[in-house]
């Protein structure tokens, strides 16, 4: 009998995966949803996400699974809805470059943490550093709430890739709502559950 792996694509590191991965599991183990040991649990660290169903898929592990393509689209497709939303929202990311500069940037971003290689120089540094001078007027409650709604709306679009395991969601999901705490944290913005679940407590199969 032949069984098809789930991830195809071949991963590593990248310049902002490690530590982010790092951040991830030292939180998780705080909230309970990691075990204290999970640095050194293989399924756990590995870039590869695991076929097994009840085992959840950690966001450094969506490229094996997508690859680039998947990845580029959805992000393409939120900026097509942030370049078509209202003036106060839209123009902040105007006055940074064209939607492709973004498309380009953010994917970037994704690729480098989801275990694609290293995409994103600059890392957190930049990140943080453009989130403080560029997007400064956004960061707070009400431009939170806008970018994670169009967000949530383009992972809502019924994606074929995203139907073939359902864990695929809920692991962006917990991507996007780890990095969202940061920035309510360092802007001192409220939190909200923006995307829909997130990874469970982990249960080893
Ligand atoms: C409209 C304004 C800006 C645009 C369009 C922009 C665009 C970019 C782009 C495209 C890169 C990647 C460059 C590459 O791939 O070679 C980059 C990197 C970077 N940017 Fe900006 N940036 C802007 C403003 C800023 C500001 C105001 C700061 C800091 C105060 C900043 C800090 C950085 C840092 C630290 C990097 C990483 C450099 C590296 O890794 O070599 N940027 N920026
Ligand atoms: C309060 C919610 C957020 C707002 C209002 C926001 C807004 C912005 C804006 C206006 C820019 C353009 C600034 C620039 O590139 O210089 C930007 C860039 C970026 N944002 Fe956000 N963002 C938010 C949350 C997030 C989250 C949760 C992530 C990660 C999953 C993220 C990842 C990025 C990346 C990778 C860039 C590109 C920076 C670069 O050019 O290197 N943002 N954001």
């Amino acid at each position: 009998m032949t069984t098809t792996s789930l991830a195809r694509y071949a991963t590593s590191h990248g310049y902002m995966s490690e530590k982010s991965q790092k951040d991830y599991i030292k939180s998780a183990i705080e909230r309970g949803i990691l075990p204290q040991n999970a640095d050194s649990i293989a399924e756990v660290v590995s870039l590869t996400a695991p076929d097994d169903p009840d085992e959840p898929i950690q966001f450094w592990q969506l490229y094996s699974i997508l690859g680039k393509r998947p990845i580029v689209r959805i992000v393409r497709d939120f900026y097509t809805r942030v370049y078509q939303d209202e003036a106060w929202f839209t123009s902040v990311f105007e006055n940074v470059g064209p939607m492709y500069h973004h498309v380009n940037t953010q994917a970037a971003m994704w690729i480098d943490v989801m275990g694609g290689g290293p995409f994103y120089h600059g890392a957190e540094y930049r990140l943080s550093l453009h989130h403080t001078h560029n997007a400064l007027q956004l960061m707070n409650d009400k431009g939170a709430q806008r970018w994670s709604e169009l967000m949530r709306k383009t992972l809502d679009s019924p994606y074929d890739f995203m139907e073939t395991d359902p864990r695929i969601r809920i692991s962006i999901n917990t991507f996007l709502a780890h990095f969202m705490v940061k920035y309510a944290r360092e802007f001192d913005f409220e939190n909200r559950s923006y995307f829909g679940n997130t990874n469970g407590p982990y249960v080893r199969g």
